[in-house]
């Protein structure tokens, strides 16, 4: 391949912003569409190519948008379509795509398709909802709900149970249905005509359910296995690939949980036509969030496995999950510090790289005391999960605080003022609680930051062709210090030593040999160097800070979350 044949998002970086609490504009508490164009600067800044925007579209909110009532409108609450237009606009003069999120496996239940749909047996939108008779008065199969329950509602209007695998106010569209497929494929190419480049596709593994509907299997856990990633699901994916996807290149990610990387290469082979790339979660299942060797050797299993023919997306955040800093982490006295090193996991990894917004500034894990600061409903049914195994209510209280999404939910902060900067009114949930001590400003001002340092990292990885391209090997199996090799297919090369511990550590690299390390590595990045104007302590204990430029040495002592990256 020569340097064309590359694709724009093979080299980018994607940056995922939850319009709702990013940044208010009006003093409604809400933030909006013309919050992020006054941030435009600084995204361009920490050097994104593209912009994940959560849910747009008019929405009810039971799921904060992904619960469509209008694929065709704007939710009022962001702005107007014009505003949208002007974001597209602004982000493009800048050099970075929008990229939509398409909630397509199912809709909310005030879209009109669902208030005919459920009318009357005979409605022609009846067959765009997946309805079934009762079985000897009970749900049509035992189906469960990620949110809590069966999968089925009761419908008493035409005495039927329709299916939402998420929650009763989120109805399954029959992808079965092909004036179904037809009109979803209207949409897209709608956004594609308004400037969208980018798809980032919601819940798109459980689009087609297996057309018997039949049971799960009992005694085998929770029932979602039939219905993720079924032989359908592919069908549609080719279908909407030739005749959207494709004509208008559009990058697509793909959210499909319950992949291995065998089963995620049927999405992501370019041979086949279905999508450019797909969220996995497997890194966020690992028995241990603190064995860094199980993280490397998962994130090699995925580069590995999927092979050359597919391409990664790889995260560590997102709106879904508890905060990077304290789910991996150490957001105590080491936030700085372990936010640095995992941002220099996700930024030196293969495939296009997604930050969460408050990533870059290190932001933790909002523990809010009362219950009533929390607003994501959907997530509470696990306190209920937890009780019922015979936990005590303290520790689901706890367990609750430190998984649920709103975590990574609430309005970001970005400086000490009234509401954290976020908004000039009365915020739509509680502003963080350590938000004096933890915000944008603060942390590009202080002597130490986590966004300058994702600045360089990110410079960095778009100028190393081993860190955008290269392969993905890692050497180290044992101890708290991962060393990474990445090298490309003409040879370059590039070394990332990360120590994901709080405790500092003695590194050999002798063993790997010099064949594997490559000779004249030199150190182009850390987040512990030597500044001319730090004074040099004269200590027992005290070792010299690594120097920019200085050769890979055999033995690396290395500072609590110290990365380093040679070239
Ligand atoms: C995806 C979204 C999540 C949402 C769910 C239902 O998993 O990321 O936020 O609740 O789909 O749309
Ligand atoms: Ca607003």
């Amino acid at each position: 391949m020569t340097a064309a044949d590359w694709e724009w998002w093979q080299k980018a970086v994607v940056y995922q912003i939850y319009t709702r609490s990013f940044q208010d504009s009006n003093g409604d508490g809400v933030g909006d569409f013309q919050g992020i164009i006054q941030r435009l600067d600084d995204l361009r800044e920490l050097g994104v190519d593209a912009l994940w925007i959560s849910p747009f579209c008019a929405s009810p909110n039971d799921d904060n948008g992904y619960d469509v009532s209008d694929y065709y409108s704007v939710q009022p609450e962001f702005g107007s379509m014009e505003d949208l237009e002007e974001l597209i606009a602004r982000a493009g003069e800048r050099g970075m795509k929008i990229m939509m999120d398409l909630v397509f496996n199912h809709t909310s239940d005030e879209h009109p398709w669902f208030q005919e749909s459920r009318s009357s047996l005979r409605n022609p939108k009846r067959d765009w909802y997946l309805w079934r008779p009762a079985k000897n008065g009970k749900e049509p199969n035992n189906w469960d709900s990620f949110f809590g329950g069966k999968a089925w509602e009761w419908d008493p209007q035409t005495g039927e149970y329709y299916c939402h695998i998420f929650s009763r106010r989120q109805p399954d569209l029959n992808w079965a249905n092909p004036a179904v497929r037809e009109e979803l494929k209207n949409i897209a190419r709608f956004w594609i005509g308004k400037g969208i480049t980018a798809f980032r596709l919601d819940a798109i593994h459980l689009i087609g359910k297996p057309l018997d509907f039949r049971d799960f299997p009992a005694g085998t856990g929770r029932a979602f296995r039939v219905w993720e990633n079924t032989p359908e699901t592919h069908a549609y994916l080719q279908e909407f690939y030739r005749e959207v996807f494709g004509p208008f290149g559009v990058f697509t990610v793909g959210e499909t949980g319950g992949t291995t990387p065998q089963s995620a290469r049927l999405y992501t082979d370019r041979k086949r036509g279905e999508l450019t790339t797909i969220f996995h979660f497997d890194h966020h299942h690992l028995p241990d969030n603190h064995d860094i060797h199980a993280l490397l050797r998962n994130w090699e299993l995925w580069q590995r496995g999927l092979g050359s023919d597919s391409w990664d997306a790889p995260f560590l955040s997102n709106h879904d999950l508890a905060r990077v800093v304290s789910a991996f982490g150490d957001d105590g006295v080491w936030r700085v510090r372990s936010a640095q090193a995992l941002g220099a996991l996700l930024l030196t990894a293969w495939g296009t790289p997604f930050i969460y917004q408050g990533e870059e500034y290190g932001v933790p894990n909002a523990i809010f005391e009362d219950r009533s600061s929390y607003r994501d409903h959907h997530s509470a049914y696990l306190v209920d999960q937890f009780l019922k195994t015979g936990y005590l209510p303290d520790e689901v209280w706890n367990a609750y605080r430190s998984s649920t999404r709103d975590n990574s939910r609430v309005p970001l902060c970005w400086n000490s003022h009234d509401h954290a900067g976020f908004t000039s009114g009365t915020p739509w949930m509680p502003i963080h609680p350590r938000a004096q001590e933890i915000n944008a400003e603060k942390d590009r001002s202080s002597e130490v930051s986590v966004y300058r340092f994702f600045i360089e990292l990110i410079k960095m990885r778009k100028s190393s062709p081993a860190l955008w391209r290269g392969d993905y090997r890692v050497l180290s199996r044992s101890g708290p210090v991962g060393v990474v090799v990445r090298r490309d297919k003409k040879g370059q090369r590039a070394v990332i030593v990360l120590n994901l511990s709080s405790r500092a550590h003695l590194m050999d690299l002798r063993s790997f040999g010099r064949s594997y390390l490559g000779k004249g590595l030199t150190l182009h990045l850390g987040n512990y160097l030597r500044e001319e104007k730090i004074v040099e302590q004269e200590h027992p204990f005290y070792r010299p800070r690594p120097q920019l430029g200085e050769p890979l040495q055999p033995q690396l002592w290395l500072r609590p979350w110290e990365v380093r990256i040679y070239l």
